[in-house]
Order: structure tokens, then C-alpha cells, then sequence
């Protein structure tokens, strides 16, 4: 029976062994998991309009907005007036907002080449989520 004494130590340290070595998996797998290609990492960030979403219409849309059609003028420093005021944008309600449906292609696309990068599509999306401020 003294052999069993030892035996049962070495179980003991092996238990603590297999939790540590099952401790550094769980991490890697967890941080694998992190950066996963196509994994959605959601930051909390807040959107900004002069920041974010102007330059997206004056990349896509000032062309055409006011140059061929008048409303909404998406022009900087004009347009968050423009779109603020009415049924453009209206804070917190995507459904509401006409120019967020135009992205999205309802009930047809804008810009009329194509639709925006997913991206920036994303971006409008959080921006009239976090209550379209003029920040
Ligand atoms: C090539 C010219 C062109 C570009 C670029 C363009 N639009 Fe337009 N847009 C139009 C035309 C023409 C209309 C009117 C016909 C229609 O409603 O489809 C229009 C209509 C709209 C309307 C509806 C206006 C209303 O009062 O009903 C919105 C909103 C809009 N565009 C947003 C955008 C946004 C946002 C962009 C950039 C992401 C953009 N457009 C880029 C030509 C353009």
C-alpha cells in the first residue's frame, strides 16, 4: 500500500497539468477565433458625420446631388440641413429614412452605377442608429 500514496500525488499533479494545458487551448482557440477571417468584430464606435458620412457623399453622390437633381443637396455643409429636415433621415428609424432605403436599393439604388461598398452602407446604417447627430 505505499505505493499508493505516490500514485495518487502524480494523479494529482497530472489533473493540474491537464487543466493548465486545457487553460492554454481554451485561449488559443478563443484568440483563433478572434481573428478569424470573415469573423464580424463589433467595436462600439461612434460614427461621425463629418467624418464618416460626408465624405462618403462627396465621393458618391455630389455629382448628381444638386448638380442634376436638387434634393436631397448633398453638398458639405449643406447637407445635414437637407436631410435632417424631412423624411431624408430620420433618426433612429431606417425604415423611415428615404435616403438610407435609396442605398439599399428601395425602391431603386443610389448612387444608379451601383450600390455603395457594404461598408459604407454600414456606416449610414449606425450613424441614424446612434440618432444622426451633426458630430
Ligand atoms: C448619376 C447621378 C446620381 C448620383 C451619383 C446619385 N444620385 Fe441620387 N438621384 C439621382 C436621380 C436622377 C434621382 C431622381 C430619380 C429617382 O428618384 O430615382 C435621385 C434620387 C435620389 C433620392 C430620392 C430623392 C427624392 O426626393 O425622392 C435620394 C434620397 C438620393 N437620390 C440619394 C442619393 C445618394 C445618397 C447618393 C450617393 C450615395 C446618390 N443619390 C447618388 C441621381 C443620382
Amino acid at each position: 500500500m505505499s505505493g499508493s500514496s505516490p500514485t495518487l500525488f502524480n494523479n494529482h499533479k497530472d489533473r493540474n497539468k491537464f487543466g493548465l494545458i486545457a487553460a492554454i487551448f481554451l485561449i488559443l482557440f478563443m484568440t483563433g477565433c478572434y481573428f478569424d477571417e470573415g469573423e464580424e468584430i463589433i467595436l462600439p464606435y461612434t460614427v461621425s458625420y463629418s467624418l464618416d458620412i460626408q465624405p462618403i457623399f462627396s465621393t458618391n453622390c455630389t455629382s448628381c446631388h444638386p448638380v442634376l437633381v436638387a434634393a436631397p443637396d448633398l453638398t458639405e455643409g449643406i447637407s445635414y440641413e437637407a436631410i435632417t429636415n424631412g423624411v431624408y433621415i430620420v433618426p433612429n428609424d431606417l425604415e423611415a429614412s428615404l435616403l438610407y432605403q435609396r442605398l439599399q436599393g428601395n425602391p431603386s439604388v443610389m448612387p444608379p452605377s451601383g450600390s455603395l461598398p457594404s461598408e459604407d452602407i454600414e456606416l449610414v446604417k449606425s450613424w441614424i442608429e446612434q440618432g444622426a447627430p451633426d458630430n
